[in-house]
Order: structure tokens, then C-alpha cells, then sequence
């Protein structure tokens, strides 16, 4: 799938048939000149007629040439300076103050599937099937060289990047901005889409046109965070959800990012992603090198559901990793909204049990079991029983409940420290932040320094402990709160700009060693909902928390925004109890189910409160997930309607053989005398005849469709009273907060 013309200046293209992405080496500077991404063209043996080069007014690298401007030069590393005065992806700080590089092509190396590391999330590939390309690049003017990383995989339309620096010199460097990709488009035709919120109000989705200049979205927070996604794609202005070109941008990275669109005064649009550089400054030593996270770049033709369809398919076969203990993604019921802290053991083993009877996977004990923690005022840290809850301890608790036949989870909040802990009171300087200085709370807790190993061992030691003594097969990793004073008290001084970085790092290295050591606990990682929902995350962890909103209407927007990027069966997905803790909205529990079963499917409400009725609900809705879980999981998600524009949302998922589909529709708003509405479905065999039928619905199936007509006319929404008009007046009218389910088979 690598093509490279050899030459003095050679040409790479990397290609599988679907995509293209073309490049060559300049003569002369053997810097690399950007020549194509997007749908696949055939390979030639030379691209020069890709190449644009006006004779512009500008500064040229040499003498006599009016056409060596990197001002006007579609690059694919570009460094600032050096006649191109746009945004760079590397900026290096010499020893003595300059900051002027020269990155020339001195080589290439192809490998079959793609290099790891266990020092940092990355993509897996087939070596059988996929394949990278590495293009090392070294600076002229000193010892320091880049390899850029390109993979490519046969079966998905995506590319996946990232850069290595080496310093090979005897002197340090100063690393200033080290993004992982950057790449030039020869127009700005696009409009962009990205994903912005709050806490409890994740992933809500906006599109907006481009303007001349630099556009960004980024994160300073410490953590991907609730604000803004690492992600965004830019479109075309016609591309709707089912057609068009869209490229795809998601970085496998916690920690601080940016997402940075430049257009230039020609048009030229240089879309760039990697770690964000503001407040990033990286020693980078003699023999060291710095590793920066992978970009995976995802295009598609068919429109938005076709990029997502990319990124879903890639981060479920080369992210996502084996499900243990559990043979499926279990049904779990989390006990954080029906107790918060107020509980005690007779309480647990009495929820553990009914959830047992209904047929429950899991039990999660989620915040409130260790130290004496009764608010969320203290004890973080402090990784020991609360006694007076759980007097016999959690080891007991986990065996009595393991007992019951159903498997038993735990929360934890590893990053962070309160202040009436032993580990505070022995090094209150474990803590981010500078100590002859003021250090916010957030949440009333500060967060430890992972920069500082001793600290990540000391968690690790605490909760191996907990992990091997008791009877455990969940973890929720939570993270509540943000970086806002990021100073190391273990880094020196010049260190200070790694802080953040270095922190993520700590992270990673503990959520490996938890996986490596208990391989059989499944983690899923939460940071007060959707603040560190990204692709590193779900490298260790299958499943997020993507939102503590469990409001069935506010979770259309969350979730629906989400699957731009995430696969369904990653969102973390809870029907909870009404009026609903986040907004007070009243929905019905069958609502609240049909929302939560397009993603991991769980409960978090007192079960014990609930009436027969809605138990025996619970009971008939968990066997009703379990019946289409491999669809909703493994299937190809389509978004039909979304809850950004109208008051009805709509989603489908289609078995891969495409013999099987579920359609949601949720209207969130009623209207009196509704117009006609036929939804056109999609992803479906033209050519199979499809029996219809509504989840939950005493009705009739109804007539079978084919897959062209339900395509092409689609499904009717409204209600057809053909032989049935007597019915009108005493017709139930669904009001606001419905939904319903189809089950398609062929
Ligand atoms: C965060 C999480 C919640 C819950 C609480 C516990 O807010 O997102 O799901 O675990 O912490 O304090």
C-alpha cells in the first residue's frame, strides 16, 4: 500500500484503494512538500503534476529562485521561520537562544504493521495487512532528527500519524512545540465541526464555516476535558450526515491538546493537532527522544456517518482491547445517584441482592467506601475501608457479593489527594502546586504529582493492595477536577514546561500497571463525566463515563455528539431515577431505557425503592439489551436526525451483514397536528425485504419493507388511522419525552 518512487527527491504514496496521501521531497531544501490526502487516485511514477507554485512577493530560501517560499509551499512538518510564516508543527529552542531549524529528507523505512510502545496509547495494526511508512528527517544545523510516522491500514480509510524527535546532539534542546501532524490543503472549502461542552453538558456538536486566520480548540485544563474534544473534522459546506467529503481529525491524547485550522490569505488551510504547546516546554536531552501522541485521521465520501463509521471501526479493532472478566460488556448497576455517601453495608448487600434477581451483570460501589469519607470533603488518598459503613471491610463486602452470584466493581479517584489524609500529612508536597503560593481546590481536593514517580507508586502500592485482597472486577477511574497551578515541587526548575505532559504520563503509567498487574479487572475511566473522553483513555479502558448527565432528553445531544468520534458500546450509559438529579425532567423509564441501550447500558437508582412494576420493567429491559447487545456494539451506527436542529432525534445501528437493524427515534418536543414525517433509513441491503417491529408495543408488526423503499421512501412517523378512524378520538397521543424502537430483520 506504500508506493515510493526513488529518486533524488522521491515521492511516497500511501494509498489502499479508498484513500490517497501524497508526498514528495522538494530539491534542493529536501524538506517535504505536501501533495494530496483524501479519495484514493492511482499510483504514478511521478506527482509533479500535483505540485502548485505561483511567483509570489515573499522571502526565498535561496538566491535566484522566486519559487522556494515555504510561505506558498503545502508541507507536511513545517517549522516556522525560514520564509513560511504560519503556524508551525515543530518549534526547537537552540542552546544559544535561536530558534531556526531546517528539517532536510535523508531517508525512509517501511514496516509491516506499525511500531508500539508501552509508554504511551497508540493504535494497533495487522502486521499481516497494514503498514508504515517512517520518514526521518534531520536538522542541518544540528544533530536533532525527526521520524515521521505514517500508517496505513488496508481495511479502513484512515491514516494514523505521529512524529519522534531524537536528539543526537551532546548539547539539550529546548522542545517549545512538538505537535504529532500537520497538513496543508490547497483550499479552504470546508467548514469545520467540532465538539464543545461543560460538565454534564459533553460533546454537543457545532459547525461553523472558516474564516481567514487560525481557529483552534484546545484544552489547558490538564485533561482533554469537558470543554472541548480532541477531535474536529473539517467538511465539505454540502456534506450532510450520509453525503460528502469529511476528514476526520481525533487525537489519542488525555492531556492538554490543540486542534489548530489556519487559513491563509491564498486559502491554503493547514489543519494541525498534537499536544498543546502553551505551557509545554521539553528538556530534551543528549540520547533522549520525545514521542508525540498519534493523530488518526479518518476520511470518508459518505458524509459524517462515514467518517464516524471509520473511526468506530479502527478504535474497535486496533484501540479497544478484550473484554475481562466478562465474556460480554456487562449490565451494571452503579450505586452513585441512589446513595451518594449515605450508606452502610446492610444497604449494599440488600441492592447487590435485588440486582442479582433482576438480572444484573455487576454491582458498583461507586464513591464513599474508604477513609472517612461522608461528602466530598476528604479521604482521597486514603485507599482503606471506611469502617463505620463497612465494618467487616471491603474484602468481606466483595465476597459476600461475589457470593450472590453477580460480580462486584469499585471506584476509585487515583490522581487526587484531600488534605486530612496520612499520605498528605507525610508529603504535603506531593500535591501540583507551588507551595509559597496560593493552590486552588477543586471540588475541595488537589491533584497528586504524577510528574513524581514515587507518588504514582505509592497509589499503585495502595490499590494493588485493595485489588489483591478483595474479590474485584471493575474499576471506575474517576477524575474530578483540573490542573489550574500546574508547578512539580519534585522537577527542577527547567523542567516546569513538563509538568502537564509528564503528569499524563503518570497516568498512563499507572493505569498500565493496574491493567498489567490485574489483567482481569475491567477499567472503565470517568473524569466527572466526559473530561477525559479520548482516544488514550479508552487504549486502557473499554468503556467511559461520558457524562454525569442521565437525563434521557439532555443524553440524546451527548451521545449523538459523541458517536462523531466514539463507538456506542465505549459511551457509559445509565437509566437513573426521575425527576432526574442533573435537571428535574420527568421521562418515562421506557424512555430512559431506549436512550441508555445505545451505549454500554446500565442503572444507577435505588432498585430497592422502585415498585414491582418498574422492577419487573428493569427485569424485561436487561433481557431486551442482552437480546441486541452484539448488534448495538459491533454494528454501524448511523445518525438520521439530529437534536441540534429539530425536536426529534434519530439513530440507527446496522448489523455488519446488514440483516439486522435497530432504528431509535426520540421526540423531545410534541406538537399539535404534526406535518408528515417519513424518516429515510440507511446502511441497509436494498435488496432484502425487512419485517418491522416495534420494541415494548402491543401493535401489530408491521408490513415488511424492503431495504430500497425504506431507504429511498422511508419509515412514516406518523400514526395511519386507514381503517381505524374510530380510534382517533381515543388515540393515546405520545406528548413530549416519547421514544420508540424498531427491530428490523431481513
Ligand atoms: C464524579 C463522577 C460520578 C460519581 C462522582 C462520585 O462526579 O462522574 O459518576 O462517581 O464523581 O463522587
Amino acid at each position: 500500500m506504500i508506493f515510493v518512487n526513488e529518486s533524488s527527491t522521491p515521492s511516497f504514496h500511501l494509498t489502499n484503494g479508498k484513500i490517497s496521501y501524497i508526498f514528495h521531497v522538494l530539491k534542493g531544501s529536501k524538506i517535504l512538500e505536501h501533495l494530496h490526502y483524501g479519495a484514493a487516485i492511482r499510483p504514478r511514477d511521478n506527482y509533479d503534476y500535483l505540485i502548485e507554485r505561483e511567483v509570489r512577493p515573499s522571502n526565498n530560501l535561496y538566491a535566484d529562485t522566486h519559487t522556494t517560499s515555504l510561505e506558498h509551499i503545502k508541507q507536511e512538518y513545517p517549522v516556522y521561520g525560514t520564509t513560511d510564516f504560519r503556524y508551525p508543527a515543530i518549534d526547537i529552542e537552540y542552546p544559544d537562544g535561536d530558534r531556526i531549524s531546517h528539517f532536510s529528507y535523508t531517508g525512509y523505512s517501511l514496516i509491516s504493521g506499525k511500531l508500539s510502545s508501552d509508554k504511551q496509547p497508540m493504535l494497533r495494526a495487522n502486521v499481516l495487512e497494514d503498514e508504515t511508512l517512517i520518514i526521518h528527517l534531520k536538522d542541518i544545523y544540528s544533530e536533532i532528527s525527526i521520524d515521521l510516522h505514517y500508517t496505513i491500514y488496508k481495511s479502513h480509510n484512515v491514516i494514523v500519524r505521529r512524529s519522534v524527535i531524537h536528539n543526537k546532539d551532546a548539547k539539550p534542546y529546548k522542545l517549545n512545540r512538538a505537535l504529532s501532524a500537520s497538513i496543508d490543503f490547497s483550499h479552504n472549502n470546508f467548514e469545520v465541526v467540532h465538539l464543545y461542552g461543560a460538565w454534564a453538558r459533553e460533546t454537543h456538536m457545532e459547525r461553523s464555516p472558516l474564516l481567514k486566520g487560525v481557529q483552534n480548540f484546545s484544552s489547558t485544563r490538564g485533561a482533554s476535558s469537558h470543554a472541548h474534544n480532541p477531535f474536529f473534522a473539517l467538511v465539505d459546506p454540502n456534506t450532510t450526515e450520509q453525503i460528502g467529503e469529511a476528514y476526520g481529525f481525533s487525537l489519542v491524547y488525555s492531556g492538554n491538546f490543540l486542534s489548530q485550522i489556519e487559513v491563509d490569505t491564498y486559502n491554503v488551510t493547514r489543519a494541525s493537532m498534537g499536544i498543546n504547546p502553551y505551557h509545554f516546554a521539553w528538556d530534551l536531552q543528549p540520547g533522549t527522544s520525545f514521542q508525540t501522541p498519534e493523530v488518526v485521521m479518518a476520511y470518508s465520501k459518505d458524509g459524517l456517518n462515514g467518517m464516524s463509521q471509520q473511526f468506530h471501526n479502527v478504535y474497535r479493532e486496533h484501540l479497544l482491547h478484550n473484554q475481562t472478566p466478562f465474556k460480554k460488556v456487562p449490565v451494571l448497576i452503579n450505586s452513585w445517584e441512589a446513595n451518594y455517601f449515605d450508606f452502610d453495608d446492610a444497604k449494599i448487600l440488600e441492592q447487590a441482592q435485588l440486582a442479582k434477581d433482576l438480572g444484573f451483570d455487576l454491582f458498583v460501589l461507586d464513591d464513599g467506601w474508604f477513609g472517612s469519607r461522608d461528602s466530598d470533603n476528604g479521604s482521597l488518598g486514603n485507599w482503606t475501608s471506611d469502617l463505620r459503613k463497612i465494618p467487616q471491610g471491603i474484602a468481606d463486602l466483595s465476597e459476600k457479593i461475589q457470593a450472590m452470584g453477580i460480580h462486584f466493581g469499585l471506584w476509585f479517584e487515583p490522581e487526587m489527594l484531600s488534605v486530612d489524609t496520612p499520605l498528605f500529612k507525610a508529603h504535603p508536597n506531593w500535591i501540583i502546586g507551588n507551595p509559597d503560593k496560593n493552590i486552588s481546590h477543586g471540588r475541595n481536593q488537589f491533584v497528586l504529582d504524577f510528574s513524581n514517580p514515587d507518588v504514582v507508586d505509592n497509589i499503585f502500592e495502595q490499590m494493588s493492595e485493595v485489588l489483591s485482597t478483595s474479590n474485584i472486577d471493575y474499576i471506575k477511574w474517576d477524575m474530578n477536577r483540573y490542573i489550574s497551578e500546574p508547578f512539580s515541587n519534585f522537577l527542577q526548575r527547567h523542567q516546569q514546561g513538563e509538568v502537564f505532559h509528564r503528569y499524563i504520563l503518570g497516568v498512563y503509567d499507572l493505569l498500565d500497571r493496574i491493567r498489567k498487574e490485574f489483567p482481569e479487572v475491567f477499567i472503565e475511566t470517568c473524569a466527572g463525566g466526559g473530561g477525559r473522553y479520548d482516544p488514550a483513555m479508552l487504549y486502557y479502558a473499554n468503556q467511559n463515563w461520558i457524562s454525569d448527565d442521565t437525563d434521557a432528553v439532555e443524553r440524546l445531544k451527548i451521545q449523538y455528539g459523541a458517536s462523531m468520534v466514539y463507538p456506542i458500546s465505549t459511551m457509559g450509559s445509565h437509566v437513573s431515577e426521575i425527576p432526574n438529579h442533573q435537571v428535574g425532567r420527568i421521562t418515562s423509564l421506557k424512555m430512559r431505557k431506549d436512550v441508555a441501550l445505545f451505549g454500554t447500558f446500565g442503572y444507577e437508582l435505588d432498585i430497592v425503592k422502585l415498585s414491582e412494576h418498574d422492577r419487573d420493567e428493569i427485569r424485561e429491559q436487561i433481557k431486551q439489551f442482552n437480546l441486541y447487545q452484539t448488534l448495538i456494539h459491533q454494528g454501524d451506527f448511523y445518525r438520521l436526525r439530529s437534536p441540534f436542529e429539530i425536536g426529534l432525534t434519530a439513530w440507527m445501528i446496522v448489523s455488519k451483514d446488514k440483516k439486522e437493524a435497530l432504528v431509535g427515534v426520540f421526540q423531545s418536543q410534541a406538537s399539535a397536528n404534526p406535518a408528515y414525517d417519513r424518516m429515510k433509513l440507511a446502511g441497509l441491503n436494498t435488496d432484502l425485504e425487512y419485517s418491522i417491529k416495534e420494541l415494548d408495543s402491543d401493535m401489530k408488526e408491521f408490513s415488511s419493507r424492503y431495504g430500497d423503499d425504506l431507504m429511498e421512501i422511508g419509515l412514516l412517523l406518523n400514526e395511519n388511522f386507514t381503517g381505524r378512524a374510530d380510534e382517533y378520538w381515543g388515540r393515546e397521543k405520545p406528548g413530549e419525552y416519547n421514544s420508540r424502537v424498531f427491530y428490523l430483520k431481513a
